[in-house]
């Protein structure tokens, strides 16, 4: 059986991009492999949060992970820091992590601004937390969206370099990024990827949005002057994001959704866009409100950290032996 590892940060409201490039494939694969899905809350520490909110997110994306459909019987919950061997981990792997391919790092730039010098050292750092968090669970597959595909390709080189140089102990984790959906683009600028951290509240559409601001944000999605509903990401990216979305909740391919709507404009598209969306969102919607203040969530979560703390000691164990670190 194939072992699964992903996370997800506990950070502003997660959203449409998010569900459709990483949550949504986890449902679909928790019923074939084992599954370890975490609640990644000490990268939320890369960047100053609130304390009070911090936890308080931590229980609503656990309840999210229920809400869309995981189930704990198949699949474990938890969060990473009711699990210290990821820290102890991370540490070991930066003793064998390089400046340089940290500094090349995307997601670093692009959220330090350019700015390393002022950056916290935690966010330059992360991405070998990241390969910690995979490589504990001896992980074959990570699904994930295309923005964490270079994250993937560092955790693949830590992982070789470790067997390489003190002996085979990881697995080889391979990235899933999914056909639709892996990269779900802002729906107020289609050259951006829909973000929990955007300044705009028309970027996203989070997944617990209230019925009316969800129509209200589509319908004020960027189109074009076109009126015509083909699939073009280069020429026409906000239709084209639409049709993605449209295509990922409402199960039709983009080439059925140009067909259906061939001659018949943006207008009659975004309406029934609006209901795919409303369909498929009002069920974890009413499953979330049901179990969010229930005790389940917390109930789940203790279960879950004691599963994965297994898992993980036991990888962390061999990482000290490898490592010649003097164990009793
Ligand atoms: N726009 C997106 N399209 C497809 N997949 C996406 N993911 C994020 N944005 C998109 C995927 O969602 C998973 C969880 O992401 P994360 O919370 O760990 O961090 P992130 O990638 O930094 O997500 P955000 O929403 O963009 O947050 P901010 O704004 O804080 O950076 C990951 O698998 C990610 O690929």
């Amino acid at each position: 059986m194939k072992r699964i590892f992903s996370g997800t940060q506990p950070t502003g409201e997660i959203h449409l991009g998010n569900y459709l490039g990483a949550l949504k494939q986890y449902v679909e694969l928790q019923n074939g492999a084992e599954c370890y899905f975490c609640v990644v809350n000490l990268h939320a520490l890369t960047i100053p949060r609130d304390p009070a909110d911090l936890r308080e997110k931590t229980l609503d994306l656990a309840a999210i992970y229920l809400a869309i459909g995981l189930d704990p019987k198949k699949a474990t919950l938890f969060v990473q820091s009711h699990v210290p061997a990821h820290t102890e981990a991370a540490w070991l792997l930066q003793c064998i992590s390089r400046i340089g391919e940290l500094s090349r790092m995307v997601q670093f730039k692009e959220k330090s601004k350019g700015s390393a010098e002022s950056a916290g050292v935690g966010l330059f750092t992360y991405p070998v937390l990241q390969a910690a968090d995979i490589l504990l669970y001896q992980a074959d597959q990570v699904p994930v969206g295309e923005d964490q595909k270079q994250h993937l390709e560092l955790t693949r080189d830590l992982a070789e370099r470790f067997n390489r140089d003190y002996g085979e102990v990881f697995v080889i984790p391979e990235v899933l990024i999914p056909k639709v959906g892996a990269r779900v683009m802002a729906l107020d600028d289609p050259t951006k990827k829909m973000s929990k951290s955007s300044d705009s509240k028309w970027n996203n559409i989070g997944l617990l949005d209230e019925p009316k601001q969800i129509e209200k944000k589509l319908k004020r999605a960027v189109t074009d002057s076109e009126n015509e509903v083909r699939f073009d990401r280069e020429q026409k990216p906000g239709i084209s994001n639409l049709m993605t979305i449209y295509s990922a909740l409402g199960g039709l391919s983009l080439a059925e959704i140009e067909k259906k709507y061939e001659g018949v404009g943006y207008g009659q598209f975004k309406r029934d866009l609006i209901e795919v969306t409303l369909e498929s969102l009002r069920p974890i919607q009413e499953r979330y409100a049901e179990i969010r203040h229930s005790g389940y969530v917390e109930e789940v979560l203790r279960d879950g950290a004691e599963r994965a703390n297994k898992m993980a000691n036991e990888t962390l164990y061999k990482m000290r032996e490898a490592m010649g670190l003097l164990q009793f």
